[in-house]
C-alpha cells in the first residue's frame, strides 16, 4: 500500500510554512469559497503567520473561506487559552477577514458530545467537503486526537488522549503541567479527514521522524494513524530535513 503520500522535503521549519500557506493561498484564490481543514499545536503556527501576512500585505481574502477544525479538547471552554478555538482565534482568525459564523471547533463543553460530533460531520457535508484539510502528527503518528488503534473508517468522536500525547502538550509549549491537560477531546476521526479532497500534513523536528518514517513507508496499519492516509489520491506530508531523516527513499 505504501507509495501514494507525495513528500516535499524542505530546507527549515520557515520554508515549511511557506510551501503550506502557498498552497492554501492558491487554493483560495482559485475557490474563494473554499472549505478548508485547520489544525493547530506548534506545527501550524509559523503557516497561520504567513497566511495572515498574505493577507495584510498581498490582498490575500477570506471572506468566502469557511474552516473546520481537527479537535477540541474535551471540558475546556472557547475562552479558555489553551482550547483549540483561542488557539485559532489567536494564531488565524483575528488576523485576517474570515467571518466568525463561517468558523467550526468543536465545542469542548457541549451538552451532548455525541450529537455535538454528528452535527460537525452534518455541516461538513452541508458545505459539500472539505476542500484541503491541514494536518500535524504526533510523535506517535496520531492525526487529530485519533490515537494509535484508530480504525480508517473513524467518524468525529469524543476520544481518550494518549499518555504520550498528554506528556507531549504538557512539555511547556502548552500545558506546564501534565496534571492540567484534559484527558478527553471532541476529534474528527480518520474516516472525516480521509473524505477531504486533498490532505497537506506539516512535520518539523527531529521528535516527528519515525513518525513520518512509518506513515509513508511503513505498513498501512492503525498502529500509526497516519499511515491509514496512504491509499488518499491526494495526500501531501512537507516535512523539514529533520522530520525527514527517517524516510528510506530519496525525496526531491
Ligand atoms: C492538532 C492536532 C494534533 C497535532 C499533533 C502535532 O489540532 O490535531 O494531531 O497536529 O499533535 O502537534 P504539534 O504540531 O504541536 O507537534
Amino acid at each position: 500500500m505504501a507509495g501514494n503520500i507525495k513528500v516535499i522535503v524542505c530546507p527549515d521549519a520557515q520554508s515549511v510554512a511557506r510551501s503550506a500557506a502557498g498552497i492554501f493561498a492558491a487554493l483560495i484564490r482559485a475557490k474563494p469559497s473554499a472549505v478548508l481543514g485547520l489544525a493547530t499545536g506548534s506545527t501550524p503556527e509559523q503557516t497561520y503567520a504567513e497566511l495572515a501576512r498574505l493577507h495584510r500585505e498581498e490582498k490575500l481574502s477570506f471572506a468566502k473561506v469557511s474552516s473546520f477544525n481537527l479537535d477540541e479538547y474535551w471540558g475546556l471552554d472557547g475562552d479558555h487559552d489553551q482550547s483549540y478555538r483561542y488557539f485559532m482565534n489567536t494564531n488565524l482568525f483575528k488576523h485576517v477577514d474570515i467571518r466568525p459564523w463561517n468558523t467550526q471547533v468543536l465545542n469542548g463543553r457541549a451538552a451532548n458530545p455525541f450529537l455535538e460530533c454528528q452535527a460537525y460531520e452534518t455541516k461538513i457535508l452541508s458545505v459539500g467537503g472539505v476542500d484541503l484539510w491541514l494536518l500535524g502528527i504526533g510523535g506517535n503518528g496520531h492525526i487529530a486526537f485519533n490515537e494509535p488503534g484508530s480504525s480508517v473508517d473513524s467518524r468525529t468522536r469524543l476520544v481518550s488522549l494518549a499518555p504520550s500525547t498528554i506528556a507531549a502538550n504538557s512539555d511547556g509549549r502548552f500545558f506546564k503541567d501534565p496534571a492540567e491537560v484534559p484527558r478527553c477531546a471532541l476529534s474528527a476521526g480518520i474516516g472525516t479527514i480521509r473524505e477531504a479532497r486533498q490532505l497537506l500534513l506539516l512535520a518539523t523536528g527531529a521528535k516527528k521522524a519515525s513518525a513520518v518514517a512509518a506513515a509513508v513507508e511503513g505498513p498501512f496499519s492503525p498502529d500509526c494513524p497516519a499511515s491509514l492516509l496512504q491509499d488518499h489520491p491526494g495526500c501531501t506530508f512537507i516535512v523539514d530535513k529533520e522530520a525527514a531523516a527517517g524516510l528510506k527513499a530519496p525525496r526531491n
